[in-house]
């Protein structure tokens, strides 16, 4: 059993798991610390400089990489630690496409809301502004884009993709002013290995990688993943009877919260208006639409036609395991043969 400690942060006693970074600590308490790079399914790497606190009135020090220990005192708030996150949350902004309307991540952004917590002064951004000309933004990808002049360097996307999806699609490139994110050979996305996860856009936290067609859903509902065997758990956003988004569900223990690329931008094809949604049964030679009672009455009459190894039955890789389980319980129990297959070659 995982140790249990206490500590204070801003005269607040809390209780935590020993192990746990400062700044996990204080987040789960609902004690905000300002943070960019922290995601919490990466190992923290202390690029931001924005989550320094103070500790039993010792040197500033990142929250994100400071182990939380018994009896300690986390101040998240000081003169000296005010002054270091503006200035670090400045020199971000000032060479910021600051397009917010048009950006996807506009009511999501993590940039707006740690300008907001510090004060930016826009005064000094001018001050502050590096020689930069707008970089080109990669557009190669069918499913998201890559915009540099909104990327923050956080990395969270190079970390996602070498310790999530172990692709390493992604690195820092280039120095100074000219450091991006970019592939191997800075090839556009799409000539690249990326996978097309989308991982990576799920992470980002400020918009530069961004699907390129998102629209808010107006409700979402949990379901299974139908493209293969795993039964990744995913919420589908909705607008009248339109999907229109996929995430994955964090809760389930097959994917927990991570998708492929077909269970997240492979939805379009629900939607498609020649997919079918009623049974046909053929009659005269010429396919009718059904009720589906009217199906499922003939594939029973069908079935009590055949009995033991006159009948094989084929199930499907969009089937959930469960409703594989009965296929196959139907197929020994009911129609008494186990000549029964799958068509999942994973
Ligand atoms: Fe700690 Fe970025 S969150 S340095």
């Amino acid at each position: 059993m995982t140790e249990e400690i206490n500590l204070t942060i801003d005269g607040i006693p809390i209780t935590t798991r020993a192990g746990t970074s400062v700044l996990d600590a204080a987040l789960e308490n609902a004690i905000y610390i300002p943070h960019l790079c922290h995601h919490p399914d990466l190992k923290p790497v202390g690029a931001c400089r924005l989550c320094g606190v103070e500790i039993d009135g010792g040197r500033m020090t990142m929250s994100c990489l400071e182990p939380a220990r018994a009896g300690i005192e986390v101040v998240t708030e000081s003169p000296e630690i005010a002054l270091v996150r503006r200035t670090a949350v400045e020199l971000l902004i000032a060479n910021h496409d600051m397009d917010c309307l048009a950006c996807a991540a506009a009511t999501d952004c993590e940039l707006l809301r740690l300008s907001a917590h510090v004060s930016v002064q826009s005064e000094r951004l001018e001050r502050l502004k590096g020689l930069t000309e707008l970089k080109p933004v990669d557009n190669s990808n069918p499913f998201f884009s890559f915009d540099p002049n909104k990327c923050v360097l956080c990395t969270i996307c190079v970390r996602t993709c070498e310790e999530i999806q172990g692709v390493r699609a992604l690195a820092l490139i280039n120095r100074g002013y000219e450091t991006v994110i970019g592939t191997f050979g800075n090839k556009p996305f799409i000539e690249s290995v990326c996978e097309s996860c989308g991982e990576c856009v799920v992470r980002c936290p400020v918009g530069a990688l961004a699907p390129k067609r998102f629209q808010k859903p107006a409700r979402e509902v949990q379901t299974t993943c139908t493209y293969c065997g795993v039964g990744c758990g995913l919420y589908l956003g909705v607008i009248g009877d339109r999907i229109v988004s996929a995430r994955g569900d964090r809760e389930r223990p097959s994917n927990h919260g991570q998708l492929c690329v077909k269970g997240r931008y492979g939805f379009k094809f629900i939607n498609h208006p020649g997919r079918l949604t009623t049974p046909l049964i053929k009659r005269n030679g010429e396919f009718e639409e059904a009720t589906w009672e009217e199906a499922l009455d003939l594939v029973a009459e069908k079935f009590s036609q055949h009995k033991g190894d006159s009948f094989a039955a084929l199930a499907s890789a969009k089937c959930t395991n469960e409703e594989n389980y009965l296929i196959q319980k139907l197929t020994r129990a009911a129609m008494g043969t186990n000549t029964v297959d799958h068509c999942a070659r994973l």
